[in-house]
């Protein structure tokens, strides 16, 4: 398959509907409006559901490549079922594990990230090797026997794809990110070339906000500029949108207003329009890329255990190299700073408050019916998929 050409054609349709629904002040649109319950967003019946049968059956991003760039380097990570580090190991390729102790379960790692040669328990001091190994067992002589090799640490499925680390939250499970993503998004993401960029200084956010309020938060283009007035709401337009949708995983195009100039035209899709447009991808579950026409943003959103009131977002901006940029190194490192900073003073600063206030405004226990627009199509998409995974019989 030539993914350079299907992208171009996506991009095409995209522009040309676009252009259409700027002149005509309109959107793409779901079918109808749908009345749904706040208690989608505190049940914790349906928490359970979600962390068992979305995070634990399904490959979601945990990290950029970059992140770990050399042998026994390592992050470690709060997911919904699991704590979890991801090594890179001496071959090139990553391994994960749950972030426990076989001995009686301490903690292994407690930092974000660094380099491990060797994984060494604070309590008693048993040793892994970087690939899950057990490898000392201290006073082994009083210890007792046992059959060293059923107690390496517990590996957890990871795989990388498209410059990216995915895992499935479920030790009993196997990964297989295409069959995921489905030929579609596949390609989308290959013609991306996101395992040339590096992440630059990702966030990490802990919210007391339900994982799918902030998820919408982050699929939302019809508030831009209600809720970003002098900010966002001055350079994007609001309230259109061209989607494509894939059934599982939907790509979408939205606008800076500097695209106006090209209302009224019938023009094609050039390397251009990127300084007039944002390409969105979600990424079921849980995740949302931007294709902007210097870098890619990536936001990721997932329940803290089973507690449907609160999660972590992570926000990865991934650009270009020094080298590739040809920039140096100290105005590289500005440029990137500057973008943190604006990036932060709209998600942070204004989306934060907004979506805090939605999860505690709907803790009200008579808060009463609310309703979706038919305009907020990229919200219904997320829903279908959230709907069938939770419905979904465990290990299907
Ligand atoms: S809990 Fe790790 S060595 Fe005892
Ligand atoms: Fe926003």
């Amino acid at each position: 398959m030539n993914t350079e050409l299907d992208l171009q054609a996506v991009r095409d349709r995209a522009l040309r509907n676009l252009l259409t629904h700027l002149s005509e002040s309109v959107t793409d649109q779901w079918d109808d409006i749908a009345p749904f319950e706040p208690t989608d967003y505190h049940d914790p019946g349906l928490a359970v559901l979600e962390r068992d049968r979305i995070f634990g059956e399904v490959p979601f991003i945990v990290a950029h490549s970059s992140e770990l760039p050399a042998g026994h380097d390592f992050v470690s990570l709060e997911l919904p079922r699991n704590k979890a580090i991801v090594i890179r190991q001496k071959d090139g390729g990553v391994k994960a594990f749950v972030n426990a102790c076989r001995h009686r379960g301490a903690e292994l790692v407690t930092e974000p990230s660094g380099k491990c040669r060797i994984l060494s328990c604070p309590y008693h001091r048993w040793s892994y090797d970087p690939d899950g190994r057990l490898r000392t067992v201290t006073l082994d002589n009083t210890f007792g026997d046992f059959d060293r090799s059923k107690f390496g640490l517990v590996e957890l499925p990871v795989e990388e794809r498209h410059g990216f680390v995915w895992m499935i939250d479920n030790a009993e499970r196997t990964i297989d990110v295409a069959a995921w993503l489905g030929p579609e998004m596949d390609a989308i993401l290959a013609g991306f070339g996101i395992d040339r960029l590096v992440s630059v200084d990702p966030h990490t956010y802990r919210r007391p906000v339900n994982w799918k309020i902030m998820q919408d938060g982050f699929l939302d283009n019809y508030h831009v500029k209600y809720a970003h007035p002098n900010t966002a709401g001055k350079m994007l337009h609001t309230n259109a949108v061209a989607l494509e949708d894939y059934g599982r995983h939907f790509w979408f195009l939205t606008s800076r207003k500097s695209i106006d100039q090209f209302i009224g035209q019938d023009i094609a899709w050039d390397a251009s329009m990127e300084n007039h447009t944002i390409e969105s991808c979600f990424l079921a579950p849980n995740t949302m890329l931007l294709k902007h026409a210097t870098h890619i943003e990536l936001l990721t959103f997932r329940p803290v255990g089973a507690d449907p009131n609160e999660s972590i977002m992570q926000m990865r901006i991934m650009a270009p190299t020094v080298e590739a940029s040809g920039l140096t190194e100290e105005h590289w490192t500005k440029r990137w700073k500057k973008n943190w900073g604006l990036l932060i003073s709209i998600l942070h600063d204004e989306d934060f408050p907004i979506l805090d206030g939605s999860q505690r405004a709907q803790s009200s226990l008579d808060a009463g019916t609310m309703l979706l627009g038919r305009n907020e199509l990229a919200s219904h998409l997320f829903r279908r998929e959230v709907r069938r995974l939770v419905e979904r019989v465990p290990g299907a």
